[in-house]
């Protein structure tokens, strides 16, 4: 009979899962640490914008800052469930230029597009996160599905918010 300070049989906790697990904390720490960078990019992207057009997206902005925060304590939670260490913030690189301020402050579109890139980005991700969960991590898996319906959601509203801005542009 197993005892109780011996490490689960079956799953992911498993000592013959060790592979399978190293593989999804390096994925877990990428999804960590894009959520992070996306906190920081819609932060400026939320204050930046100057125009009244400007107004809803910054506000939409704002709202996703704290689900895109939680997303990261979700990831980060995860990988210590998995005997991961959560990484400092000297492993950080940072890789969404789409996210930059743009050259006028009134170019919201600029915005608008960068918010897609990224969450197209996150959806990638998160796809192939899920991916390597398959059949082994139920529990990242669940977790990371309904993430990844976030991201689906911001994406698509962001379409909606470049949709009404084309439709409006001079011809
Ligand atoms: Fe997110
Ligand atoms: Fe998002």
């Amino acid at each position: 009979m197993a005892t109780t300070s011996s490490t689960p049989s079956q799953g992911i906790l498993s000592a013959d899962r060790e592979e399978e697990r190293t593989e999804i904390i390096a994925l877990l720490e990428q999804a960590y640490f894009m959520e992070l960078e996306t906190v920081m990019s819609y932060l400026c992207n939320s204050i930046n914008p100057d125009g009244v057009r400007a107004q809803e997206i910054k506000e939409s902005l704002e709202e996703d800052i704290e689900e895109e925060l939680s997303h990261a304590r979700q990831f980060g939670a995860r990988i210590k469930e998995l005997y991961g260490v959560v990484p400092g913030s000297l492993k950080f690189e940072a890789s969404q230029s789409d996210l930059q301020p743009p050259e006028h402050q009134t170019d919201v579109v600029h915005v608008i597009r960068g918010v897609i890139v990224a969450e197209t980005g996150a959806i990638e991700h998160y796809n192939k996160l899920i991916e390597a969960c398959a059949d082994v991590d139920p529990v990242t898996e669940d977790m990371v599905i309904t993430i990844l319906r976030d991201e689906e959601g911001h994406r698509r509203m962001f379409e909606g918010f470049l949709r009404e801005y084309e439709a409006e542009r001079p011809s």
